[in-house]
């Protein structure tokens, strides 16, 4: 195995040990990472004469070439190499020669990982915002296209009070905007150049931090250096942000599996979406969005598994730190698959207007409207309640409709009851009059709407 040390080794390493220890398998995919830090870094020993420029000029360029030949996809991860880093080291040997031995000057791979990672992070987290940004565009125009369409509300998923569909699509565009405010705010926390910091201490060669934070655009430079080779707070605090936004997408995904079941019937999934079983020829199954919804058990484990990893861990750098990267490389591969899914899915949903209408003529969805037009006759909230509690009782045991009863059966429950009541069980008008800041009314969601549409084209 190629390595970055072992002179100091009087035996070889033992094979299965050199294979368990080995991080190339899941950490070539930093190599991107790698060697952006690398030009960086080589450009800043040049420019402070920590090495010759010309010797700066020849890394830089031997680089080059690698970054380039990796993003044609013509390099394989080199199987003898032991990390990443080894393997990059190595075919910059290849590329420029015995010159390549001045590029690790000042620098440690316990700091690069860390770089690699944080450039890794930053590129991924700024993918899944604007993932994210484009599902909330897409939940919009449904939202648009649905604001006439009426749904019963449900709590305890038991029906409560009629809302406009396009209301609870805004909902998820609230929760999707509160995961990306998450993922904004651990990335600007994240936005220190770790490089530098070498092994555990620093160094005593004249390197400028500042110049390769300015050339990564790091904002700041981290200001404790063994602080910087353990930290992994910035990996923990995304996928924090990605279990909380697994976790929205996952209700999501649940709230379309019972619309779009049989018993529900609200809305159809596009059949491009659905997928059917090897023995019931009838079924056609929603699996993408219960792969939603079954991912978020790995998310959790995956920010679980890396607490437990840093957990009692000493300072600064150990090798228990390697674990870092299949879980994060894991949760950001689930989500943006996710995004991916639920998008498709959102594009082809389609409502069942005919279905909804039924649904909502259900007369106990219109309760609280019944309580409010007493209320307004002067009733206290408490008298309004009790009534409507006995008129929806007495309707439910005869099984009759309100729009049946007599003015006179009516006044037997209150005298404020008259039959201008029956004007109350309209879906359209009872979900349009909740105007209250954030309610579902015409107003109100006109608002939330036209509030919408603007950040999602990128104006507010
Ligand atoms: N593969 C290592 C990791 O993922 C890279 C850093 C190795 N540093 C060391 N001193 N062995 O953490």
């Amino acid at each position: 195995m190629t390595k970055l040390w072992g002179t100091r080794f009087g035996k070889k390493t033992n094979r299965r040990i050199e294979e368990l220890t080995s991080s190339l398998a899941f950490d070539a995919r930093l190599a991107p990472y790698d060697v952006e830090g690398s030009i960086a870094h080589a450009q800043m020993l040049g420019k402070t004469r920590v090495i010759s420029r010309a010797d700066s000029d020849r890394l830089v360029k031997g680089l080059g070439r690698i970054q380039k030949k990796l993003a044609q996809g013509r390099l394989r991860p080199d199987p003898r190499a032991e990390d990443v880093h080894t393997w990059i080291q190595g075919l910059l040997e290849k590329e420029v020669g015995r010159v390549a031995g001045r590029l690790h000057t000042a620098r440690s791979r316990n700091d690069q990982i860390v770089l690699d990672e944080k450039l890794y992070v930053r590129a991924e987290g700024q993918k899944i915002l604007s993932g994210i940004r484009s599902l909330q565009g897409v939940i919009l125009a449904l939202a648009q296209r649905e604001r006439k369409t009426v749904i019963p509300g449900y709590t305890h998923l038991r029906r409560a009070q009629c809302v406009r569909l396009s209301h609870h699509l805004l909902a998820y565009l609230e929760m999707l905007e509160r995961d990306r405010g998450r993922v904004q705010g651990c990335l600007g926390r994240a936005d220190e150049l770790p490089l530098g910091a070498c092994a555990l201490s620093g160094t005593a060669l004249p390197i400028d931090r500042h110049q390769v934070a300015r050339a990564l655009k790091f904002t700041r430079v981290s200001a404790n250096s063994m602080d910087t080779v353990s930290d992994r707070d910035f990996i923990v605090e995304f996928l924090g942000a990605l279990c909380l936004f697994s976790l929205h997408l996952s209700r999501m995904a649940e709230d379309l599996i019972l619309w779009t079941g049989e018993e529900f019937g609200l809305a159809l999934l596009d059949e491009s979406v659905e997928t059917g079983s090897s023995i019931m020829p009838h079924k056609m199954n929603p699996d993408p969005l219960e792969l939603v919804r079954g991912m978020t058990g790995r998310i959790f484990g995956n920010h679980l598994a890396l607490l437990v990893v840093l957990k009692g861990l000493p300072l600064t750098y150990s090798r228990d730190l390697q674990h870092d990267k299949e879980p994060l490389f894991d949760s950001v591969d689930q989500v943006k698959g996710a995004l991916d899914m639920m998008a498709q899915v959102f594009k082809g949903l389609r409502i069942r207007h005919a279905r909804a209408r039924v649904l909502t003529q259900d007369e106990a969805l219109y309760s609280v409207d019944i309580v409010e037009f007493l209320i307004r006759k002067g009733l206290s909230y408490r008298e309004a309640h009790d009534v409507t509690g006995r008129l929806i009782r007495h309707l439910s045991q005869h099984g009759k409709p309100l729009r049946d009863m007599s003015k006179e059966a009516l006044r037997g429950f209150s005298p404020a009851l008259t039959p201008d009541v029956k004007g109350i069980i309209n879906p359209v008008l009872s979900a349009g009059r909740r105007n209250s800041f954030g309610g579902t009314g015409d107003r109100s969601l006109g608002h939330a709407l036209r509030l919408w549409k603007k950040r999602c084209s990128g104006h507010a």
